[in-house]
């Protein structure tokens, strides 16, 4: 939004079942007032019955593009007229662009994922093992970009296996080089696999309401500290995930920059404007919302 909404203002936002806990309705209001953009983002808290009616109100209402948050990332992607390409190999849509009535999916989220591990400059991920947890929308786009990044080995964990293999099956032909395996959550494997990996991602909904106080993690005492432990989420900014990883003395890292990069990726497909990583950052810690 400039100060006021008129006649000509864009309407973007974000569609998902548990929206009053995202921080892009602040995050993109705040860069649409600092550069006096004519856009607001409204956040559209939708039941999974009604998706096809609201992915079709976007073309109804004219509205320029929404971000998709959990769980539609992947269901949505029946009801667009389009899918850009790597969204379509990655399999999941996190960014929807109106143009014109023909609506195209995008996922910033591989792009923010990688720009958010490359911010550690010590960490290299190349020919390294990597442990994911969850086979969702957000994992998929986490184990592509960590395809494309020449990881070694990824083991896939997951409460429904059948989830983690469609993955497999999925992106093992694009990346040869890379080995995928998959478990399911409890399977005693973790042990060895934590061991012998650098990189553990939380990609599950384990540790937001109504989760909080879960973990995908069974033993905190798999943690060690030669490895860098990584949970999508953001709010809480340290999930029991993420303390447990800590107290065992790992590296930890939260969603926020992955937030902040995706959401500068998806903001610029809408608008045609960038902004930057520092002043987006700068205005989360003025609200202090992940205090
Ligand atoms: N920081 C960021 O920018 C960013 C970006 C994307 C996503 N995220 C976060 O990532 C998380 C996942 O999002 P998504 O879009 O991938 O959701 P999703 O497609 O619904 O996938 C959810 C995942 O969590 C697992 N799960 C849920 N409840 C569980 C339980 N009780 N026990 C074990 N596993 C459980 C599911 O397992 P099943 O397959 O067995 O159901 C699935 O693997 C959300 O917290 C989201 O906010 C953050």
């Amino acid at each position: 939004m400039k100060k006021e909404i008129d006649g000509k203002t864009e309407i973007i936002g974000i569609i998902g079942k548990n929206v009053e806990n995202s921080l892009s309705p602040f995050i993109h209001n705040q860069i649409i007032l600092k550069h006096s953009l004519n856009f607001c983002y409204l956040p559209f808290q939708v039941a999974e019955s009604n998706l096809d009616k609201a992915i079709q109100g976007i073309k109804a209402l004219n509205i320029r593009g929404v971000n998709i948050t959990f769980p539609y990332k992947v269901k949505v992607i029946k009801f667009l007229d389009e899918v850009e390409k790597s969204a379509q190999r990655v399999g999941a849509v996190n960014t929807i662009v109106n143009n014109k009535g023909m609506l195209t999916g995008y996922n910033t989220d591989v792009i923010g994922f990688k720009r958010s591990l490359q911010e550690d400059e010590e960490f290299v991920i190349k020919k390294k093992k990597a442990v994911i947890f969850g086979a969702g929308g957000a994992a998929r786009a986490v184990v592509y970009a960590l395809l494309e990044e020449e990881v070694e080995e990824i083991y896939i964990f997951n409460r429904t296996p059948e989830r983690a293999e469609k993955i497999k099956q999925d992106f093992s032909s694009f990346f040869p080089k890379s080995s995928i395996y998959v478990f399911p959550l409890e399977e005693e494997n973790l042990k060895d696999k934590i061991g012998s990996a650098h990189l553990v991602v939380n990609t599950t909904s384990l540790g937001i309401p109504p989760q909080i106080d879960k973990t995908p993690l069974p033993d905190e005492k798999l943690f060690h500290p030669d490895l860098l432990v990584y949970d999508l989420i953001y709010h809480p900014a340290k999930t029991l995930f993420l303390r447990q990883a800590e107290g065992a003395g790992a590296k930890i890292i939260n969603g926020l920059p992955m937030l902040v990069y995706q959401g500068i990726e998806s903001f610029y497909l809408w608008t045609g404007f960038k902004p930057e990583r520092k002043e987006v950052l700068e205005m989360i810690k003025r609200i202090n919302f992940l205090a």
